[in-house]
């Protein structure tokens, strides 16, 4: 994934979102780096990968970020992690009914704070643990079709669609 010299056409801010333990750095590691980490530590602060991909004839350095899930104390970080972002992914985790409990209210504070026109794309995470499903793949369809998002589940795990995922939402950007 590696590149230098390359022409860039458009840098693409896009940020991670939803409960802690769902998978948005391990998300965000098998996008950018083609890695997994079964002990993943929780994410302190706000951290970010790029990765440039060629989408259509152009060049695109998506610049993701991720920040941790826990309830945030500095409101003010909120602010800035959301300015300018174009896409966002919120994850829940389909092993646990809460994370997806949740997801209504990452999406009142991405309202709140994100442009208007923000591409978003909802992502049921860990879809390799079938066998311990606790949200219905229907339940999250419906949500995503009323509230007018994106969705796909994901397993960063096995790596699957997560570049499709990342590929979706950076293609509807642009
Ligand atoms: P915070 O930083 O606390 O907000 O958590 P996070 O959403 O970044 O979660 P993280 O990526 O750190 O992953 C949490 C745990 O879930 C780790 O043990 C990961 O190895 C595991 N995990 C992440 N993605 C998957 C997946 O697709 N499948 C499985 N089975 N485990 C996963
Ligand atoms: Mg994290």
């Amino acid at each position: 994934y590696g590149e230098f010299n390359q022409r860039i056409d458009y840098v693409f801010k896009v940020v991670l979102i939803g409960d802690s333990a769902v998978g948005k750095s391990q998300l965000l590691a098998r996008f950018a780096r083609n890695e997994f980490s079964v002990d993943s530590k929780a994410t302190i602060g706000v951290e970010f990968q790029t990765r440039t991909l060629n989408i259509d004839d152009k060049t695109i350095k998506a610049q993701i970020w991720d920040t941790a899930g826990q309830e945030r104390s500095y409101r003010a970080v909120t602010s800035a992690y959301y300015r300018g972002a174009v896409g966002a992914m919120l994850v829940y985790d389909i092993t646990k009914r809460q994370t997806f409990d949740h997801v209504a209210r990452w999406l009142d504070e991405l309202r709140g704070h994100a442009d208007r026109n923000i591409v978003i794309m909802l992502i049921g995470n860990k879809s390799d643990l079938g066998s311990l499903r606790a949200v219905p793949i229907e339940d999250a369809k419906e949500f995503a079709q009323r509230e007018n998002l994106f969705f796909m589940e994901t397993s960063a795990l096995e790596a699957t669609n997560v570049e499709g995922a990342f590929v979706t939402v950076l293609t509807e950007i642009y």
